[in-house]
């Protein structure tokens, strides 16, 4: 069994490969920074005793790099079993919006443009795998915007004076709640399962936190007082990506006790969800 994972190099992501070499699984991580996948991979071959584990390098705001990561994924294996979308930005520290050399606000790129592509890229070899799993990770912290929808003429708020990072961060988790719906029904023939999981409060590392003023790192402390350890939250990747009675989570949203929730209501609108895969595709370039 094979299991993919993006980000796998920090918090729940490496969790996640933990949890999966545990269980025998071969992962492969796709990570951007060589140094800290190299060093996440070392760490978690210690620990599970599983040498099966592979490094890909991967800017997932790129679709460049995300095009030459399947090419090389594509050379060294012929299927896979469970594709976990985990990677995202949720820099803080940014008060306007940063193009990526594509063009494209970088959060949108990297939290919903890159993993939107990499699924439907990576789409032949999860037909071959015995799972037939795509996880999206969403966050539960939308709650908090019950009304939120896409800016579909200008998802990266290039021509809005409003852009915050939590406005886009939010936005582009909202567009991995519409795509668990509109991709498990586009593969619906496949046998592809596309589920998410909506991820409460987890902690992060300590390296990890944002360079913000001592005020709102306070809060943030206090708020993670509460929080998930990211070895917990992986066992819901886990049974997501594992389990025969995940499968009937097809098209649904889960949370961290395995449990279908509901998606935010602009997810419902099935006009919505088909601008917004009008959108993408534009975007990734398919037709
Ligand atoms: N922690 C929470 O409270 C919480 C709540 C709701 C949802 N979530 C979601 O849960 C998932 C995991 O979060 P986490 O808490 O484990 O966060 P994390 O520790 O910050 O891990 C994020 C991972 O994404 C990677 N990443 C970011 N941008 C990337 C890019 N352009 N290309 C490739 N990799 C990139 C990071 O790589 P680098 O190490 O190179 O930066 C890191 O490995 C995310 O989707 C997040 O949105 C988390």
């Amino acid at each position: 069994m094979r299991v993919l994972i993006t980000g796998a190099n920090s918090g729940i992501g490496k969790e996640a490969a933990v949890k999966y070499a545990e269980n025998n699984y071969e992962v492969i991580m796709l990570c951007r920074n060589r140094k800290k996948g190299e060093s996440a991979k070392e760490e978690i071959i210690k620990k599970t005793g599983n040498e099966n584990l592979s490094l890909i390098i991967c800017d997932m705001s790129s679709q460049k790099s995300i095009r030459s990561a399947v090419d090389t994924i594509k050379s060294q294996y012929d299927s896979i079993d469970v594709l976990i979308n985990n990677a995202a930005n949720f820099d803080l520290t940014i008060s306007e919006a940063v193009k990526t050399a594509e063009g494209f606000e970088q959060i949108w790129a990297t939290n919903h443009l890159g993993s939107y592509l990499l699924s439907h890229l990576l789409v032949d070899l999860l037909k071959k795998g015995d799972r037939k799993r795509i996880i999206n990770i969403c966050s539960k912290g939308i709650l908090a915007f019950p009304f939120i929808k896409i800016n579909y003429d200008d998802p990266g708020f290039f021509r809005s004076s409003k852009y915050s990072v939590v406005k886009a961060y939010y936005q582009s988790k909202l567009a991995q709640e519409m795509t668990t719906v509109s991709l498990s029904e586009k593969l619906k023939d496949s046998q592809i399962t596309v589920s998410a999981i909506k991820i409460p409060a987890v902690k992060v590392d300590a390296s990890r936190l944002p360079d913000i003023s001592k005020f709102k790192l306070k809060i943030y402390k206090m708020k993670m007082k509460h929080a998930l350890e990211p070895s917990r939250m992986a066992e819901t990747y886990f049974w997501l990506g594992n389990s025969e009675d995940a499968k009937m989570m097809n098209g649904k949203i889960i949370d961290e006790n395995n449990k279908e929730v509901k998606f935010v209501s602009a997810v419902n609108n099935i006009e919505n969800r088909k601008k917004l895969v009008e959108l993408s595709n534009t975007q990734i370039g398919l037709s």
